[in-house]
């Protein structure tokens, strides 16, 4: 193994990381040179898939005796706090997936313990590397595009109940699932000031919240999440626009529209190379690595974003913070039942800092 590569081990064998996180981390040049999971067979399994040399039952054990330089975790929020502060004592820096606890406080005290280890905190908000996202964001920071006014979004999830919490509420899946979206709306419209949320609710294990953001910035949000649409079909979309009568659409990550400020029909009207809507989508026919769905999904710009923000020693996002202010949403959208909720002066969120 070359030492520039970040050196990683992997904590947590399931399907999430077998499916995702490592072939995005071999995509990402991240060796994995160890793997931990109490269950045998996940872990040796794993092990092998992911080329690394040794597996474990236990994180501490295996940190004792393996020099890396960060750990990726996908186990769940449940654990996440505990685990992090471990691996802080062991001196690596720390990946987790979302959502990275359950309570405002257990992140605020991974948050802590990061700060106190002099070692980063990761979150896996990966929707931000997603290529369609990804290049929302490049436009609407334009200066053509001017200040983000509106920021609106549909996200559908289909009936599933999250293999960290058993049992499928809508708190499980606001913070499984939605976690994605409330991170997304703060990734385009900046720090949110007040949320406000209404819950619908068809039978035990369909549900959905429609929910209004009030930004710092001024701006406002619109956000739709349900489990109502099944996940066999394309299920996001998410709307941008800035002050300058221009916009942004992604849909289904792979499909981005930029509506620019186009003249209105009159006769004769010319077409304008300057003003025109503007789509882009992928060729999936062309033969490239970068084609592939864990690059549009963005799981690979987000594996490779962590190793080289680890290798510059830069600070690396979504860091602990971004993952302490989506949790602070996600708890005002299930408790909200139609009431404002100011993420910065009241009661029981008064002391989460948004940024
Ligand atoms: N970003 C995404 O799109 C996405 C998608 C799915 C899941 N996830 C996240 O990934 C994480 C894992 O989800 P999953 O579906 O793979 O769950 P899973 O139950 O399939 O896998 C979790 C694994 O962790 C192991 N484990 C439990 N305690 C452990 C410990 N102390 N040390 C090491 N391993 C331990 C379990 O034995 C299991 O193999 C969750 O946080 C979930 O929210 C993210």
């Amino acid at each position: 193994m070359q030492q520039d590569r970040l050196r990683t081990a992997l904590v947590g064998c399931g399907a999430f990381a077998n499916a995702a996180l490592l072939p995005a981390m071999r995509m990402a040049d991240i060796d994995i040179v160890a793997v931990c999971d109490p269950d045998a067979a996940r872990a040796e399994a794993t092990m092998r898939a992911a080329g690394a040399g040794a597996c474990y039952a236990d994180m501490s054990a295996m940190l004792a005796a393996e020099t890396v330089d960060a750990v990726v975790m996908a186990v769940g929020p449940t654990i996440y706090p505990t685990l992090a502060v471990q691996a802080f004592a062991h001196g690596v820096h720390v990946f987790v997936e979302k959502p990275p606890a359950i309570t405002l406080a257990e992140g605020e005290a991974m948050a802590l313990a990061a700060r106190k280890a002099g070692r980063q905190l990761i979150v896996g908000f990966m929707k931000r590397f997603a290529t369609g996202y990804r290049m929302a964001k490049d436009i609407s920071d334009t200066a053509d595009f001017g200040a983000v006014q509106m920021v609106s979004a549909r996200i559908t999830s289909g009936v599933w109940t999250p293999a960290w919490s058993k049992t499928l509420t809508p708190f499980s899946f606001v913070l499984d699932h939605s976690v994605h979206f409330l991170d997304l709306m703060r990734f385009f419209g900046g720090p949110v000031d007040w949320v406000s949320a209404v819950k619908t609710q068809a039978s035990d294990e369909r549900f959905g919240f429609a929910v209004l953001l009030g930004y710092a910035s001024g701006a406002a949000g619109l956000l739709e999440i349900s489990n109502y649409e099944s996940r066999g079909v394309p299920n996001e979309r998410v709307q941008i626009t800035g002050s300058k009568g221009a916009s942004v659409t992604v849909e289904n990550v792979t499909r981005v529209t930029y509506t620019r400020d186009a003249e209105p029909m009159v006769p004769g009207r010319a077409f304008s190379p300057e003003r025109e809507r503007l789509i882009w989508e992928p060729n999936m026919t062309n033969i490239s690595g970068e084609n592939a769905s864990l690059v549009h999904m963005g799981y690979v710009g987000e594996m490779r974003n962590l190793a080289a923000g680890l290798a510059a020693g830069s600070a690396v996002t979504p860091s602990i913070e971004d993952g302490i202010a989506a949790l602070a949403l996600a708890h005002a959208v299930v408790e909200s039942d139609g009431r404002r909720i100011n993420l910065q002066n009241a009661g029981e969120f008064q002391h989460v800092a948004v940024h």
